[in-house]
């Protein structure tokens, strides 16, 4: 092994806290003691895949005593424990400099508007359920334009679990595991009457609202009734182009959304236009039937009303909004955090119209997807 001495110079400096290192790109780069040691790659249990080492055992803050590059691994002998570090360089090139670890399931998302309809990715539940290719190409579809619609849907309770099973568990709310979107006697929520809903996303009462929604379409021969669904991003990212200062404020502002009855009183506060860790547009959270008050000083009111209003005209905007009937047998399947999703009212009398919903998580989604499509790290 060819170890260099404690602070020389050349490919390696050691110094008190961590050490510097040329890597193959030819970029000089620091990294911390700690990180290096924990990171180890004997830190990790092949068979768990999950870290063993513990750091906090450690009696001493770690400390290189020689590193050395061997081939394309560094190699760390570290001062007060008996314990050698192989580190493969392609490893460091990922972490230097704050790198973030390639994510499979960090798609670029596609903006969509109101011609979407015919170009909706659709999949049928018999295709899902036999390919797992299948279900890759379903889950991207939902990643990048965050709405899909399955067909041969089964007219059984179990054929909708079926379907989330294959992305995930079943994600509660407060209301349940599931919930029966048709006429109520003593409705609840205005999902569970005949009138129009406007377009929102759901439970943003919620800390953490559900990420995925599904509607499993059983009936649908009532007179009205049309599904409206518009794409956030699309929205928000048009938003963002003609209105920056109204944009800043929808997106760094919290405000405080509602849902009571007799024995519930959920309340929590969320932005209206979610950004992802790019900064950009990853979704909404939107719901005129669930808005608190807005309790912002009233002075900040007159710019953040205007501001809220315009978006919100937006949103139901033509160009952005499809309006398509669903069929028995469909299931749409849409982000609940992107998608902004309503009807028309329509005749209760003229027929049956009967939803069966259910939500799975976002996170959950893109775990099935990475599993899916990639290696992971400690794949063998
Ligand atoms: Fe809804």
């Amino acid at each position: 092994m060819n170890i260099m001495p404690s602070g020389s110079f050349g490919p390696i400096e050691l110094k008190e806290k961590g050490l510097y290192i040329v890597l193959p790109d030819g970029t000089r780069n620091y990294f911390n003691y700690y990180w290096l040691r924990d990171n180890c790659p004997s830190s990790f249990s092949s068979v768990t895949r999950e870290r063993s080492f513990d750091i906090f055992h450690l009696e001493t803050a770690p400390r290189a005593a020689r590193a050395a590059i061997e081939g394309d691994v560094l190699v760390i002998d570290w001062a007060d424990e008996d314990h050698v570090t192989h580190m493969p360089l392609s490893v460091l090139a990922i972490y230097s400099d704050g790198g973030i670890r390639h994510d499979p399931a960090d798609l670029p998302r596609k903006a969509w508007y109101s011609d979407h309809y015919s170009a909706i990715a659709r999949f049928s539940h018999p295709e899902l359920r036999a390919d797992k290719t299948a279900v890759a190409r379903w889950i991207e579809a939902m990643i990048v334009e965050g709405l899909t619609i399955v067909t041969d849907m089964p007219n059984t309770n179990a054929g909708l679990t079926e379907l989330v099973n294959l992305m995930g568990q079943v994600r509660p709310t407060f209301f349940g595991d599931y919930f029966d979107v048709k006429t109520h006697i003593n409705p609840t929520n205005t999902a569970y009457t005949a009138a129009a809903l406007e377009l929102h996303t759901d439970t943003p009462a919620e800390d953490y609202a559900p990420g995925i929604q599904f509607l499993h379409c059983r009936a649908n021969s009532v007179e009205g009734g049309l599904s409206i669904y518009s794409d956030g991003v699309a929205v928000a990212n048009a938003f963002r182009a003609i209105d920056p200062e109204g944009f800043r404020l929808l997106s760094e502002t919290d405000i405080p959304f509602y849902c009571e009855h007799d024995s519930y009183d959920m309340r929590s506060r969320q932005r209206v236009i979610e950004l992802d860790l790019h900064g950009e547009v990853a979704g909404l959270t939107i719901s005129q039937h669930m808005l608190d008050y807005i309790d912002l000083p009233q002075q900040m009111l007159d710019d953040y009303y205007p501001a809220f209003c315009r978006f919100g005209k937006m949103l139901q905007a033509d160009r952005f909004m499809m309006r398509f009937l669903m069929k028995a047998g469909e299931c749409m399947v849409f982000d609940n955090h992107r998608i902004v999703h309503g009807r028309l009212a329509y005749s209760a009398t003229s027929g049956d119209r009967y939803l069966r919903g259910c939500y799975a998580d976002r996170a959950e989604m893109r775990s099935t997807y990475r599993a899916l499509v990639s290696e992971g790290r400690f794949k063998p």
